[in-house]
């Protein structure tokens, strides 16, 4: 078992730090500003510590190095939220603007870790003509890395949601070069989203208990590795809509949207996502950070805490804390477990120098 250590750089809940700690990575430290997804972060990584700070701050790495003391620190992972790139482009690239991505890269620069996995929204990649993506990669470079960067999608690695995520990594250059992992699934046997929540209560005449029971047995092989061993049902709490939102959605079929509704029919919500219902045989869309718009394949609520946690390949064990309206923003924002784990599989064979 690797006993490399990570440092979960705007670690949200640690979607993808939780992929590391099931790979055997040693979970050090999870840093953000949003003070219940480290509560969660912290119940769910086996000791690691969590730091509230504002990473925009610059004097805020004497706090990290207090935490990390004298233990080499092998890996960094991190997912900066990109909104606020400046429009000035990348000839300023040092902008005030884009400081949550600079605290990545001086980071960095500060612990020279061995490796280091960076996610973006797929968009970063196109960015001013992709000058912003090359300008990240220069700086790396000059940093004494090898870095490569790829759009990777979820469902390829066992995960029931087509969500594609520009992933950077980077390897330090006396430890070898950096090498994604091999997609392990494809379309034709892509884990569907009604693999992946059949086996839980419908949420249609009560809502549930924060802590509840499981009825059903599991149903799939993806159902038994979620369960795992727990017992307890948590963040399955149904929503209580409205007469209006259940029979406008009850009128969208499995895989249809709001362009299914009869004319004069949920008018209020018009646009790309609204009133989709997902496709039972299918992954899941992207799951986002609200829960308004997405609804269950078969019921007409949207997803729980816990069925949108499913979809993102979270065990079953591992609970949400804070509001309801803060776990579905922790679930919605965090990299997929299983995606965490095929990204850090590959690494610990580039770590063990297995490539050459
Ligand atoms: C995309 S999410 C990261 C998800 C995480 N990697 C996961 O897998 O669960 C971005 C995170 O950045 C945090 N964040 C935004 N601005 C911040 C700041 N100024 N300082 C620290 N964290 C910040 C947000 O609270 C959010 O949790």
């Amino acid at each position: 078992m690797s006993k490399f250590t990570v440092l979960d750089l705007f670690s949200g809940a640690g979607g993808l730090s939780k992929g590391f700690l099931d790979a055997g990575f040693d979970v050090l430290l999870g840093v953000d500003n949003d003070n219940a997804a480290l509560s969660t972060f912290e119940l769910n990584h086996n000791g690691a510590k969590a730091l509230s700070l504002d990473l925009s701050d610059k004097k805020v790495f004497k706090d990290i190095e207090n935490i990390i003391g004298n233990r080499e620190l092998d890996v960094i992972v991190a997912g900066p939220p990109c909104q606020g790139f400046s429009l000035s482009g990348p000839r300023n690239f040092d902008d005030e603007r884009n400081k949550l991505y600079l605290a990545v890269i001086k980071t960095v620069k500060t612990f020279k870790p061995k490796a280091f996995i960076i996610e973006n929204v797929p968009g970063m990649a196109t960015l001013y003509n992709g000058e912003i993506k090359d300008e990240i990669l220069k700086r790396f470079k000059k940093m004494g890395y090898n870095i490569s960067c790829k759009i990777l999608c979820a469902a390829d690695y066992g995960v029931p949601q087509m969500r594609r995520r520009l992933i950077f990594m980077g390897v330090r250059k006396d430890i070898g070069e950096p090498h994604f992992p091999n997609p392990t699934y494809d379309e034709k046997n892509y884990i569907t989203c009604r693999d992946a929540i059949s086996d839980l209560p419908s949420r249609e005449s009560e809502l549930g208990e924060n802590t509840d029971i499981y009825i059903d047995l599991p149903k799939t092989k993806y159902q038994i590795k979620m369960r795992g061993k727990c017992k307890v049902l948590s963040n399955h709490v149904g929503t209580n809509h409205t007469t209006l939102v259940r029979e406008t959605i009850a009128l969208v079929p499995e895989g249809g949207n709001y362009k299914d509704l009869p004319e004069g029919w949920g008018e209020s919500r018009k646009f790309n996502e609204a009133w989709t219902r997902y496709d039972g045989n299918k992954p899941s869309k992207t799951i986002d950070t609200g829960h308004r718009n997405h609804f269950h394949y078969k019921y007409n609520r949207v997803p729980t805490v816990r069925e949108n946690a499913r979809l993102q390949s979270f065990p079953d064990d591992f609970v949400f804390l804070g509001t309801k309206t803060q776990q579905y923003r922790q679930v919605g924002n965090a990299v997929p477990p299983l995606l965490g784990f095929a990204l850090a599989n590959e690494l610990i064979k580039i770590l063990e120098k297995e490539f050459k």
